[in-house]
């Protein structure tokens, strides 16, 4: 092994890897390219050797490497085994003066680029740089694909947020603690019941979903707890509530804080004792099930209002998962969109791929009060009604108003006018108190008002 091997290995730096068998070169490249972890390496298996242990992202290799200094053959040996031990790896290869023919043949086998001696340090810089960029570059598209592709099936998750909500699902679905969900409409919360349902011991049986905001409130404990024949007029047969449908199974409690405080006080009871009795029965029935339950309300403020009981509160919320509305996601937006246009765009047998940019930005910047819904609704409607190959912001219904502005200068003055309004308003018109309030000059006020049009405000 070149001894040459271990040393100068510097964590914080990039790392390099130079396979050249000609002692004068290495130490020209190696001195050249000092910004670098540079390992050098003269023959094919201390390269691939190298390779394993360093990590490097690009490789600059010499076609020519003994035993056939000479020829190209080593040199392809060595290129085609390091990608199959890394084919991300950014390989630039040295060939011969003119030797386009090994260039070509070089880049097809999926080196990143060529290079021909003689060796003129600049041009090359320039090509090694850029391979650092594109590696780096790759390599962060890999990390959100990663994160996007969640292990919890058809949930797009990437935001740092989400992440978090995807990892305490995960760590949390497979014990048997009741799970309240908290999100707006449309954020996820049933997508999320049936993640903890899938990944749980409870998940070869049924999940039972009830809306309690779906159901009259006279027939919400027979949904609940099933009748036996006869128990009120119309009950021609005993028949099974959700709970013992859910038995060894989940049963998700939607829109829980719909429920009204009659059914609140039956179900605590079914919540603390974990058994049920059929409207008209007299028997207990034990049922083993995990309770999800899920609300857009604000069930803390519904207990203080007395509008939902404290104790049942404290009994479903043994762990509550706080899912963030999609105008909090940023960079998920526009992942959401792209799935379900693909999802669509199948369904719909359509040939539509992508959106245009000013979509897409649009689609950002947007602020979704409906969620995950309403971008599922947008983007059917856009499927069904573009012509094109690509949703435009036109086909979405959004206008170009909602276009992110993270032109500096835009923002600089749409934050200019906010502070003015809101100062105007503070001073009630009161220009001097106004300027002041602002800490400019009355003048000043005057020439910035007329620049952004407030005059007649
Ligand atoms: N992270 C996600 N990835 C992919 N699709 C999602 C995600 N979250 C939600 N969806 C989809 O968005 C739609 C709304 O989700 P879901 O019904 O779970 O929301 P919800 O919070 O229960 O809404 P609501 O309060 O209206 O009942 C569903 O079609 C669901 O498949
Ligand atoms: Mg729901």
């Amino acid at each position: 092994m070149n001894d040459s091997f271990l040393d100068n290995v510097d964590r914080g730096k990039q790392t390099l890897l130079i396979v050249e068998d000609d002692v004068g070169l290495q130490s020209q490249l190696r001195w050249h390219y000092e910004e670098y972890n540079v390992i050098v390496a003269d023959n094919r298996t201390d390269a691939l050797a190298a390779l394993r242990r360093e990590r490097p992202s690009v490789v600059l290799q010499d076609l020519g490497l003994p035993p056939d200094d000479e020829g190209v053959e080593e040199g392809f040996a060595t290129l085609q085994e390091a990608l199959v031990l890394d084919p991300n790896l950014k390989v630039i290869v040295v060939t011969g003066h003119a030797d386009f023919d090994n260039a070509v043949r070089a880049v097809s086998m999926g080196a990143y680029d060529f290079y021909q001696k003689p060796v003129n340090t600049e041009v090359l810089d320039l090509i090694v740089q850029r391979a650092f960029q594109m590696a780096q570059l790759e390599q962060e598209l890999r990390k959100q694909q990663e994160a996007a592709s969640s292990p919890l099936q058809g949930i797009i998750a990437s935001n740092p947020a989400m992440v978090k909500v995807c990892r305490s699902v995960e760590k949390l679905a497979p014990t048997n603690v009741t799970t309240l969900l908290l999100g707006e409409s449309g954020t996820g919360k049933e997508v999320f019941a049936r993640a903890i349902h899938a990944l749980s011991e409870f998940s070869d049986n049924a999940f039972v979903a009830i809306n309690c905001a779906a159901v009259p409130e006279t027939l919400i404990e027979s949904e609940l707890f099933g009748y036996e024949k006869g128990a009120f007029t119309g009950a021609n047969k005993q028949t099974l509530g959700k709970i013992e449908t859910a038995q060894g199974g989940t049963l998700f409690l939607d829109e829980i804080g719909d429920m009204p405080l009659p059914a609140q006080a039956k179900l605590l009871r079914f919540l603390q004792e974990r058994v049920i009795e059929r409207v008209g029965g007299r028997k207990e029935i034990s049922v083993d099930v995990r309770v999800v339950c899920a609300t857009n309300k604000n069930l803390e403020q519904m207990v203080k209002d007395n509008t939902f009981r404290e104790d049942l509160y404290y009994r479903i919320s043994e762990i509550v998962v706080d899912i963030p509305p999609l105008r909090e996601r940023q960079g998920d937006k526009i992942l959401l969109a792209r799935f379900v246009l693909e999802k669509f765009a199948k369904e719909h047998e359509k040939k539509i791929n992508d959106f245009t940019p000013a979509a897409a930005t649009a689609i950002e910047a947007y602020d979704w009060p409906g969620n995950i819904r309403e971008l599922e609704n947008k983007i059917k409607r856009a499927v069904i009604m573009s012509e094109g190959k690509k949703i435009d912001t036109g086909d979405l219904g959004l206008n170009e108003d909602n276009e992110l502005s993270i032109n500096l200068k835009t923002v600089r003055q749409n934050a200019e006018r906010g502070a003015i309004r809101t100062a105007l308003a503070i001073a009630d018109g009161n220009m001097s108190a106004c300027a002041k309030l602002l800490g400019i000059t009355r003048p000043t006020l005057y020439d910035l008002m007329g620049k952004h049009g407030l005059n007649n405000e």
